[in-house]
């Protein structure tokens, strides 16, 4: 049965940093300007497109965030969300949200985004607000069907000689 609790302040992080964060689409949203508007286009890849999201700083953000949560079945950790609140604006920011691939498309990354809800209710925050890249399609329409909008997009925030190069940052929110 799925679990989902808050993981706890000294508890090992390794077997989250051993998630697998991979993803893999055969479509992204294409960015198409204007001097004053954007449009993102739905568009098939040919190859696919694969990305990894590391988690090389991860015991440093873990200990960033306000409450991270984990998700397990049985003795087996299948998923992490942390997030962590803003007081200036009353944004709840999720940090990492990531299942393992065997277990995605169960509802689990759903479960742990209403956790994250609950645990905002419990604050100050007006909206939980996320960052995620045209590319990761996916993750997009989980989002979508979670009950999160699209905000907002920045086309300058990846540095094209760093990571996330030729990619645009896409924020989704949702309203608590
Ligand atoms: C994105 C991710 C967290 C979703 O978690 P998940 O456990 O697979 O999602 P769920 O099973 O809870 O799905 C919830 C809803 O989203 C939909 N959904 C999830 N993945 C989808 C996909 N690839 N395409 C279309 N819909 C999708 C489900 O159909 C479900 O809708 P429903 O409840 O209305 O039927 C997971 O796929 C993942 O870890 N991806 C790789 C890492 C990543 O990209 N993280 C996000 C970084 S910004």
């Amino acid at each position: 049965m799925l679990n989902i609790r808050p993981f706890r302040a000294g508890e090992a992080p390794a077997p989250l940093a051993a998630l697998y964060t991979s993803f893999t689409t055969d479509r992204i949203y294409r960015m198409q300007r204007t001097t004053l508007s954007f449009v993102l286009e739905e568009e098939v890849v040919d190859p696919p497109f694969c990305k990894t999201y590391p988690l090389d700083n991860l015991e440093t953000e873990l200990k960033d965030m306000d409450q991270n949560l984990v998700a397990e079945l049985g003795p087996e950790l299948v998923g992490f969300t942390g997030v962590k609140y803003e007081a200036w604006n009353r944004r709840m920011g999720v940090g990492h949200l990531y299942v393992a691939p065997q277990h995605r498309g169960k509802g689990i990354g759903r479960g742990l985004i209403e956790s994250a809800v609950n645990y905002a209710r419990t604050t100050e925050a007006r909206c939980l607000w996320l960052e995620t890249q045209n590319t990761n399609y996916p993750a997009i329409q989980f989002y979508r069907r979670a009950g999160f909008r699209l905000c907002g997009l920045d086309e300058s925030l990846y540095d094209p000689l760093g990571l996330g190069r030729g990619e645009v940052a896409l924020f989704f929110a949702r309203d608590l």
